[in-house]
């Protein structure tokens, strides 16, 4: 397993992050001690988290977790910079950064030096243990599979749809499942808490949450 990980490591490219800037900004929400109970109740030395942004949840992990590695899925593409441009002015955006000017400099700087290398500017320190996977889930999810990798958590944190989990546990059936956006949406529905009540039942897990988190119980 740590064979799979170096050398997925060694193939990974890292972007020159010398002069990015990072901005440690998060879209998650409140309830993510329960993902690190997760993470000390099966002593996880693995955690796959898909969907990363800039990685601020990322650095979260790697911070809270000094042995636990991280591989992070996004395609961090320029639809990330169109994201943060819609976010400017908004409650979560004016929370973390109250002047305009700061949030209109993080837009400036994401867009020139571009969402990859902003992201792994957030993780430089880390670089030993996390490897980032650009691309989109699932087909990025098979790939990490037949890299070898095992992990022992997942965290989803991406399109709010079934096929995160259905994946993740076609793949790993021993890893634990968990993620973000149990809060979004109410006038939407809260879809995601449909997808997770729905794959539950259908597998046998039991849910717990809190604020935006969730996490299934076998
Ligand atoms: C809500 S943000 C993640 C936030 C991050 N985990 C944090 O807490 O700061 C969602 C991310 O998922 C990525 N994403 C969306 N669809 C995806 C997919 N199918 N596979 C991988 N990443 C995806 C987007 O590029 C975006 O960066």
């Amino acid at each position: 397993m740590s064979d799979a990980f170096h050398s997925l490591q060694e193939n990974t490219h890292w972007p020159d992050t010398k002069d990015v800037q990072a901005w440690d900004y998060t879209l998650g929400g409140r309830g993510r001690e329960l993902v690190d109970n997760v993470i000390y109740e099966v002593n996880a030395g693995l955690l796959l988290e898909i969907g990363c942004f800039l990685c601020a949840s990322t650095r979260r992990w790697l911070t809270k977790h000094p042995k636990l590695k991280v591989i992070g899925v996004d395609p961090w593409d320029d639809d990330l910079i169109r994201q943060v441009g819609r976010y400017i002015g908004r409650p979560n955006l004016t929370r973390k950064y109250p002047e305009r000017a700061t949030q209109m400099k993080m837009l400036a700087d994401i867009t020139n030096n571009k969402p990859f290398p902003t992201a792994m500017a957030n993780v430089v320190e880390f670089r030993d243990r996390f490897i980032p996977f650009r691309g989109w889930s699932p087909d990025a999810l098979r790939a990490i599979k037949d890299a070898g990798i095992e992990p022992d958590v997942i965290y989803i944190d991406c399109d709010k749809k079934p096929d995160e989990l259905e994946v993740s546990h076609e793949l790993w059936p021993n890893a634990r499942i968990t993620g973000d956006d149990w809060h979004w949406s109410r006038t939407k529905g809260y879809p995601m808490r449909q997808v997770v009540y729905a794959f539950a039942e259908k597998h046998g897990f039991s849910v717990e949450a809190e604020g935006a988190t969730w996490v299934l119980h076998p």
